[in-house]
């Protein structure tokens, strides 16, 4: 191998690693989750780690319905009963002696989505 040989190869790996970078930068898109990240930090957190696998990463829903809307439909109370509780295919996340999230957690992310409207 002539001298010089790898660290051209190198240099080269880094520039395209660096390209690739930069492509995959101007192609992501904010979601409609992380645009409130800064605003609404309790609610986003508990979202991505507990509601975004049935409910989409914008709200558009998949195993659940999409939730875009849900503020013009229901009430922070009604949502907060409905996490507190769960329905059908959806998890209840304050049972009695099983509670997932704490009350507040809940509240944030009620309060959250009823911005949704
Ligand atoms: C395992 C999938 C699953 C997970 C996880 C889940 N949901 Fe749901 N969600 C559903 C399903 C299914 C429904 C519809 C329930 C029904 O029709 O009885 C629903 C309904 C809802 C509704 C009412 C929507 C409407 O139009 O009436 C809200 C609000 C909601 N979920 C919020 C959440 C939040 C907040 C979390 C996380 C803390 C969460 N969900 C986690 C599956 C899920």
């Amino acid at each position: 191998m002539r001298p010089g040989w790898a660290a051209w190869a190198g240099g080269t790996a880094v520039g395209v690693a660096v390209v690739a970078g930069l492509l995959a930068g101007c192609g992501r898109q904010t979601s409609i989750v992380q645009a409130d990240a800064a605003r609404y930090p309790t609610a986003v957190h508990v979202y991505e780690n507990g509601c975004i696998t049935c409910h989409g990463d914008n709200l558009q829903g998949g195993i659940g319905p999409s939730l875009r809307h849900v503020g013009s439909q229901r009430s922070v109370a009604q949502m907060e009963r409905l996490i507190d509780n769960g329905s059908g295919p959806m998890p209840a996340y304050r049972l009695p002696g099983d509670e997932i999230l704490t009350a507040a957690q809940v509240q944030a992310v009620a309060e959250w989505l009823a911005t949704k409207k």
